[in-house]
């Protein structure tokens, strides 16, 4: 059996064009259009690329878009100094504060100073808090909100199947597991939440129907380790050494595709698979949060 894939690439290119609407339909209704801030605090090369990336496809979608751009060694009073700026800022519907941040900063210091109706990260405790007890009006964070989405829209409702999420990161696993816990769309799954210090690995992911694994190692998902027809979707971003290339370097994922694809019924590549979900969804928390924000 050869698995369908799940195009990562095409579901985000929908969901932007639904926001490009949206934000049309928005700025006749009120004369004014949602706003983005992003805030980058030193230069490292991945975090320039993928806040260059969010900026860019927020202007495609007729988003209004800011970047602030800090030098490393900007102090955390002055960080949180241009956070509160961005929350008592009228234009600014959405503040992104991209992680990590240099050693000097307490990262959860400047989380908590985003105002949670702006956080469209969905870092801010309130708003973690708010997911985990199955609020539903609530910002949830971008790449497993994106994982829903590419679930919901090649018809692999969650809704009574058994989840196995690989990862317990605030960023992806834990989030992941309060979405698939909700009451109604997207969530109603039974949930079971693995991670490093899991003995047999295996054991567990093969009871998955649906098996999402964050953990930020290649080959951690073998083709022994999923039932088949299990529906993978790999979150794993991974640079791997690849001298034969231009590059010299690989983007894989966690799971070992080759082997699952023969396994599984449906399956996320990597690239194109889960990453244009996030800044997809990143577009739609900032209009879900102007609309909140400034009424529809
Ligand atoms: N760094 C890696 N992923 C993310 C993300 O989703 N949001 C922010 N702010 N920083 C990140």
């Amino acid at each position: 059996m050869s698995a369908q894939l799940i195009s990562g690439r095409d579901i985000a290119a929908t969901i932007r064009e639904e926001v490009k609407e949206r934000v049309t339909a928005l700025n006749e209704a009120t004369g004014r259009v949602p706003g983005l801030a992003t805030v980058l605090v030193g230069e490292d090369p991945a975090s320039q690329l993928y806040v260059g990336m969010k900026n860019k496809a927020a202007k495609a979608a007729g988003i209004h878009s800011e970047q602030i751009t800090l030098p490393v060694d900007t102090p955390e009073d002055e960080l949180l100094g241009v956070v509160q700026g961005l929350n008592a800022n009228p234009d600014i519907h959405g503040i992104l504060v991209q992680l990590p941040l240099p050693g000097h900063i307490d990262e959860h210091k400047v989380l908590l100073a985003v105002d949670p109706a702006k956080d469209v990260d969905g870092f801010h405790p309130v708003n973690v808090g708010k997911l985990s007890t199955g609020a539903t009006d609530v910002l949830a964070p971008c790449t497993p909100w994106g994982v829903v989405q590419m679930l919901l829209r090649t018809g692999n409702d969650p809704r009574g199947k058994h989840v196995v999420v690989v990862g317990r990161s605030n960023i992806v696993g834990r989030p992941m597991a309060s979405l698939l816990l909700r009451r109604g769309a997207g969530g109603d799954a039974t949930v079971t939440v693995a991670h490093s210090r899991t003995p047999d690995l295996g054991a567990v992911t093969r009871l998955a129907d649906i098996l999402i694994v964050a953990v930020g190692r290649p080959g951690t998902v073998t083709a022994d380790m999923v039932r088949p027809g299990a529906v993978v979707i790999d979150v794993g971003t991974n640079r791997v050494d690849a001298p034969d290339t231009e590059r010299g370097y690989r983007v894989v994922g966690d799971v070992d595709f080759d082997a699952v694809k023969d396994v599984a019924s449906w399956i996320t590549p990597v690239p194109g698979g889960v990453g244009p979900m996030t800044i997809a969804m990143l577009l739609s928390n900032t209009v879900d949060a102007f609309e909140h924000l400034v009424g529809n």
